[in-house]
This record gives structure tokens, sequence and C-alpha cells, in this order.
């Protein structure tokens, strides 16, 4: 039932969940995609739900201290959702970023109140395509930040607070809008949160359930092969909405046909204005 929320925090999940009827009929493939809108989180995106798992943790074990400035690596998402978070908690926030990463997201962490750090790309990288060799130069400055402001570092790619927001979270949500229905899982991974929080949710309710991991080709890492393009145009887990429902697509063709996949939206494509993804 609707009610009065006390702070935006509050509104973190809950999304909706909605069939791609007109999409799976145009591809003329048998079964059903059901898109999780995580763009409707008040981030725009699922890393909402990461930035608040992740302080929640960290406020029940003591990890951080009240008033202690938060430092996150970010391109740009997750710091968007904990630039929200630690308004309303209370923390100063400071985002480090590529400058190979669409600008809108460095305007909306600003205009949130974080204060972002922008680190330049490697001599000869391109502007939205950040390498390895960039990521290292962001990682860098983000531990100098860290040392220096004495903060506390959001690291979701080792907090629990991460993966555990979308087990709580995600995952039981999928499951209960489709009341059970779903035969498969397809997301792609950054830190892998939302994978293994969903995965593992969805699997404790029916272990029938395939989770399907969704990697650029040539740098399918967690797939074990070799990275031969670093470089892809997948920023940060950008774009990443629009390969979930195209591998979504591509199961209904092959062996998932006739099934139900639940894939996640992960962000609005109006955060990618300024890139080629429309072009
Ligand atoms: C747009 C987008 N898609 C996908 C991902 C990857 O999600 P996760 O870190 O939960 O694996 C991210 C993470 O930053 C993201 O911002």
């Amino acid at each position: 039932m609707a009610k009065v929320l006390n702070s935006v925090v509050e509104s973190i999940g809950r999304t909706p969940l909605v069939r791609l009827e007109r999409l799976t009929a145009q591809a003329g493939v048998k079964g059903e995609i059901l898109a999780k809108l995580e763009y409707l989180n008040p981030g725009f995106s699922k890393k909402d739900r990461a930035a608040l798992g992740i302080i929640e943790e960290a406020e029940k074990s003591g990890a951080i201290k009240p008033g202690q400035t938060v430092v996150e690596l970010t391109s740009g998402n997750m710091g968007t959702g904990l630039a929200i978070v630690c308004a309303v908690r209370g923390y100063p926030f400071v985002a480090v970023m590529s400058k190979g990463n669409s600008e809108e997201r460095a305007r909306m962490m600003a205009a949130l109140g974080a204060e972002v750090i922008l680190v330049d790309q490697l001599p000869g990288s391109v502007p939205g395509q950040v390498s390895g060799g960039d990521l290292a130069l962001v990682e860098q400055a983000t531990k100098a930040v860290t040392a220096e402001r004495g903060a506390f570092r959001g690291d979701q790619f080792h907090r629990d607070g991460n993966w555990l927001a979308h087990y709580h979270g995600t995952g039981p949500e999928i499951w209960d809008a489709s009341h059970g229905a779903v035969d498969a899982f397809v997301d792609f991974i950054g830190s892998g949160g939302t994978y293994a929080g969903v995965a593992r949710a969805l699997k404790e309710r029916n272990p029938l359930i395939k989770c399907f991991i969704v990697e650029p080709e040539g740098a399918a890492a967690a797939a074990g092969e070799t990275v031969t393009q670093p470089e892809h145009p997948i920023q940060g887990g950008g774009f990443s909405s629009g390969a979930n429902v195209a591998a979504a697509l591509r199961l209904l063709r092959s062996d998932q046909s006739g099934k139900t996949i639940a894939v996640v939206i992960c962000d609005s494509g109006l955060k990618y204005l300024s890139t080629d993804l429309w072009s």
C-alpha cells in the first residue's frame, strides 16, 4: 500500500517487472522476457540498492563513524547511489572516476552534492572507452584520497552489503512479481553484486532456475577466456541493459526457447546521450 516515506532512501527498490511483449513478438521468438526496471530508483540505477546495502552494513558493524567521509571508485552509478544515501545519512561523499566515462554521470553526482575527482585517461586512450590502464590510474587516485581523508571506502567489489542488497531485494522481488514463474536470469556483471545476490535468491527458491552471466565478446573474463578486447564499449557496466536484453533474446532463440527469462534494466539510456550509444 502507498504510504508517506521518511526519506528518499526509503524509495530505493520495489521496482516494476515488465513483460517485453512487443519485443519478443517482433523478434519472433517463443517465451517471455521480464524486465526489472531499475532505472526507476531515485538515482536512476540499480546501484542505489548496493549503495544503501554497503552503508547500512557498515553502520551496523561500526566500520563507518558518524560524519566520516565516504570515498568510492565509480563509473557513475554507484557514485550516484552513494551520493544520495550519504547526503541523507550525513556522510560527505567523494567520487573518483575516469574522464573516459560519460559526462552526464559526473555532472549528476556533483549535482547530488558529491565531490567528483576526475582522473585523466592514459595517453592514447579513447574517451568513452575506459581501459584497464585507465582504471589502474583511478584505483591509485582512490587509494590516495581515501588515505588522505581518513575515509571509509565504499569498496563495492569486496563488501557483502553489495550482493546482499540484491539477495534481500532484487531477487525476491523478481520471484514475487512473477509468482515464481522464472526459468532463467541473465545479467551483465561489473562487481557481480547483482548476479550473485539475485542468482542465490532465485536458486534458493527453485534450484532449477538457470542463471547466465553476460560478458562482451573478447572480454569474457568470468568465463575464463583470454581477454583479447579489453577496450570494449560497455563502460563500467553502462550499455548493460541492452546487452542483457540481447542475451535474453539469443537464449530464447536457442536452448531457452519458450522459457521465461528475467533481466535487469540496470539504468537509463538517457544517461548516455553524450556517448555513441545512440549513433
Ligand atoms: C549500468 C550498470 N550496469 C551493470 C553494472 C554491473 O552491476 P554489478 O556491479 O551489480 O555487477 C553496473 C555497475 O556499476 C552498472 O552501473
